[in-house]
């Protein structure tokens, strides 16, 4: 049976106070994760036969975000949830089919919760089947309104509510399941008869209901998965719990978290076995990382992909691949297209954009490296600098295998310092240094004997 999803995303969240009107609200990220995003992942794993996407508001924002797994579809005016669906009835309508509505603001929906909605509705066999949830503060909600049998009747809206049905606390979740020709054929009858002037899709029920078609609902016990995002409060508070949920799900799989509350690592993240994640610790984007690395504290990581038992602590870490045994930090910027092999030591103050540190290259201090190769054994002194640009163009800097940089050498770029080379400390380099050569440039010193005596008497008698 084909089994189609639409996602809601087209509405205004005028409550996020956005600066840019071009900004949708389901663009918002929670852990480096767009709100519509995690619903698109929430459904993954029921392999729908198609999903739709409904945007409009800040739809080009929306559009980036959810074309690589829904089909697009515009909804130019927003002119309420019913119209919103109504959009895709030129691809859906007159199919056989089970189709799932959910909106793009939900992010804390899990797969589990809309798989067994699913479940439900086909076992029992239902034409229509309401995630609904009991909570204490339903304002603002569409509330359940069940006859006298105890059976769905319909939902009534916060705005058109009476005193009494305001006071019911089963509210609507805005997840459905439908018989997708149903759902079409009552679609064309919904009229904005109603407060706030829309087309509700919550009319759907009662016309359904009408008609003499099996409506039922399902009961969500967990009230938190149905936090809908409509300001920064709501956004913060999903963010707390997403990053509560994902925390515990690394920490039961063997990953230490040594304050939870305090860690933020996206819902894409992996970690190994046995690493330690110390406090202050952001991981986001496509960041993986294997067994037994500690991290943290205040480490911040994007987008790399990490190997073995490596210590990184107080860094910061973007674009990168780094291999096994390596110690990074404290301090350390590695701020782009960086290889890092094995066994290496980047520490305090080292800062680093596209370079490539083979196997057990030291680079332990106040050090820039940018547009440079590095090879195995080669120390980097304290305070060495790659001066990879001319205000104008990059240069590359190439260094071999068990190279000696002095101290406060500087080495401007394109220059090759071959294998088993030595560069004195101090050292401004402009030209290659070849195998096995000791380069030195700078003044050779001279020492006046006797002479600081002098001198301070002149500046004493000033
Ligand atoms: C809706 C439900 C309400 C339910 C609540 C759950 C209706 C009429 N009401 O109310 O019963 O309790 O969700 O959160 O459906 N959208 C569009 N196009 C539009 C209007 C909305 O795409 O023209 C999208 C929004 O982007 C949003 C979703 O639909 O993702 C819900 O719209 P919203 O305006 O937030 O509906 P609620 O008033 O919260
Ligand atoms: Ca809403």
């Amino acid at each position: 049976m084909n089994i189609y999803a639409i996602i809601l995303a087209a509405g205004k969240g005028t409550r996020m106070k956005s600066l840019d009107q071009s900004h949708s609200k389901v663009s918002h990220p929670i852990l480096g994760m767009s709100l519509v995003q995690y619903v698109l992942r929430a459904l993954k794993p029921i392999q729908p036969t198609e999903t739709f996407a409904i945007v409009g508001f800040g739809g080009e924002v929306t559009t980036q975000l959810v074309q690589d797994s829904a089909k697009v579809v515009w909804q130019h005016e927003q002119k309420g949830t019913g119209h919103a669906v109504q959009q895709v009835a030129p691809f859906l309508s007159g199919k056989e089919g089970t189709t799932i509505v959910l909106c793009g603001d939900t992010p804390l929906l899990t797969s589990q919760t809309l798989s067994s909605l699913l479940d439900e509705h086909i076992q029992n066999k239902h034409d229509l089947t309401v995630l609904t949830c009991i909570i204490d503060q339903p304002k603002g909600y569409g509330r359940i309104v069940r006859d006298k049998k105890g059976l769905v009747d319909r939902i009534v809206e916060q705005a058109d509510a009476t005193l009494e049905e305001q006071g019911i606390r089963e509210v609507n979740t805005g997840v459905y399941v439908f018989n997708n020709r149903l759902l079409f054929e009552q679609l064309v009858h919904l009229s904005g008869n109603n407060k706030q002037g829309e087309l509700y899709l919550t009319d759907v029920i009662k016309m359904f209901k009408n008609k003499g078609y099996h409506v039922g609902a399902s009961i969500l016990p967990d009230s938190r998965e149905m936090l809908g995002i409509n300001d920064r409060v709501q956004l913060s508070e999903a963010t707390k719990i997403m990053k509560l949920r994902i925390n515990r799900d690394l920490m039961l799989s063997g990953v230490t978290i040594e304050d939870p509350d305090n860690t933020y690592i996206g819902p894409e993240v992996v970690i190994g076995q046995d690493s330690v994640i110390r406090p202050g610790t952001r991981i986001l984007g496509k960041t993986t990382l294997g067994k037994a690395n500690v991290v943290g504290p205040e480490t911040s990581i994007e987008n790399t992909l990490i190997g073995d038992n490596n210590t990184i602590v107080k860094s910061q870490i973007v674009d990168c691949h780094i291999g096994n045994d390596n110690q990074i930090g404290p301090f350390t910027h590695l701020r782009g297209h960086c290889e890092i092999g094995n066994k290496t030591r980047v520490g305090n103050f080292v800062e680093m954009k596209n370079g490539h540190l083979y196997d057990g290259v030291k680079a332990a201090h106040l050090t820039y490296i940018g547009d440079c190769t590095i090879g195995e054994n080669t120390n980097i002194g304290c305070g060495t600098i790659t001066a990879n640009y001319d205000g104008k163009h990059k240069y590359h800097t190439e260094i071999g295998k068990n190279v000696f940089v002095g101290s406060g050498s500087t080495l401007i770029a394109p220059i090759t310092l071959a294998d088993n080379s030595f560069v004195a400390a101090g050292s401004t380099l402009t030209t290659d240094v070849g195998e096995d050569d000791l380069a030195i440039a700078r003044a050779r010193q001279e020492n006046k004997i006797g002479y600081a005596k002098v001198l301070k008497a002149k500046i004493n008698s000033k």
